[in-house]
């Protein structure tokens, strides 16, 4: 593996800046073609979980996928099987992949991510989860979700709930909302709360209505849009906590960069912006060998132009 592609998120070493995205491959049957195929988990730097609960959650009514022009809407609504059955039915499992496992967390009040979070460190007895991500911007849910990403406040007291909740035995990323009007404070919050790392974006809020129908399709109403339309969206907020914080500007707060990316340009975009790794999720719906074809194409770039990731991030700033 050539080292160059080798990055850090606080004392986790990715061997790849790809990572997956919350949500987007941690169901059963993906984690089963994952281990078909070796060459997906090589070009991984981590794997992130779908976002798991303190309880068993169904999910939002039917339908909850939607495809729009350039994306796709969903109202998951945070369906998982709960925190316990999770760790006696999936942690096994991806203690195989022998890559960090980056577990999304999501409750509904703060001290619900408290609970959830030492319950997590009790049940991870052999130390298979390498850090948690922080779900505070998830669209889909009525009790918290959005109003938590919108709030500084909250949103520094879930960080240190959670941070006081694993001893700080455990990298904490925080996964901001681009529903917000000034990302930068609420990641200024995040900080605050004693984050180490912060990963951005989540689904932005978004609808369609069935014009025979003259009805909302999702079964949920509202739900949150991803894939190629959110790029420019994603790329924007990473560029402007780059700018704006100087965290992150001298790299102590590593970003990763999520949002429609679909090639390497896209990834080496959100690099440019200041991204440290960069999290893939629609786009692996529509190809799988997606991971793969990205990493292929990044050590060819790397190649031929002698840069290191390290260099590259957030090189866009440094032409004014
Ligand atoms: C079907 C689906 C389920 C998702 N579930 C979660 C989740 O459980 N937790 C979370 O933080 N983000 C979740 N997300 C958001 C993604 O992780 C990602 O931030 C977003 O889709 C933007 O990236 P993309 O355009 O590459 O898909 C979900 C997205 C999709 C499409």
């Amino acid at each position: 593996m050539n080292k160059s592609l080798n990055v850090r998120i606080k004392d986790i070493v990715l061997r790849t800046p790809l990572i997956t995205s919350s949500g987007t491959s941690g169901s059963r049957d993906e984690i089963n073609l994952l281990v078909n195929r070796k060459s997906i988990l090589e070009s991984l730097g981590a794997f992130v979980t779908k976002g798991v609960t303190i309880n068993e959650s169904l999910g939002n009514k039917e339908p909850r996928i939607v495809e729009v022009r350039s994306g796709i809407l969903n109202s998951i609504g945070l369906q998982n099987k709960g925190v316990k059955r999770f760790f006696e039915e999936d942690i096994p499992e991806l203690r195989k992949f022998e890559i960090p496992i980056i577990v999304n967390i999501s409750a509904g009040s703060v001290n619900e991510f408290g609970t959830l979070s030492a319950m997590i460190k009790d049940l991870d007895k052999n130390n298979t989860v390498s850090a948690l991500e922080i779900n505070v911007s998830c669209p889909n849910i009525k009790k918290g979700g959005a109003a938590f990403g919108a709030d500084p406040r909250l949103v520094e007291q879930i960080v240190k709930e959670v941070k006081s909740s694993v001893q700080n035995t455990l990298c904490i990323i925080t996964k901001l909302s681009p529903n917000v009007s000034d990302i930068t404070q609420i990641a200024i919050a995040a900080i605050q709360g004693g984050t180490d790392a912060l990963s951005m974006i989540n689904t932005l809020r978004g609808m369609a209505i069935d014009t025979d129908r003259k009805k909302p399709i999702l079964g949920n109403q509202v739900g949150g849009l991803s894939g190629p339309c959110i790029k420019p969206v994603g790329v924007y907020m990473v560029y402007e906590c780059f700018k704006k914080i100087p965290e992150c500007r001298n790299k102590k707060i590593p970003i990763i960069g999520i949002g429609g990316i679909s090639n390497y340009f896209d990834v080496l975009e959100y690099i440019l912006a200041g991204a440290t790794a960069t999290g893939i999720g629609t786009q692996w719906f529509i190809n799988t060998a997606i991971f793969e074809e990205i990493l292929k194409d990044m050590t060819d770039y790397l190649n031929n132009t002698n840069e290191t990731i390290e260099n590259l991030v957030g090189k866009a700033h440094n032409s004014f």
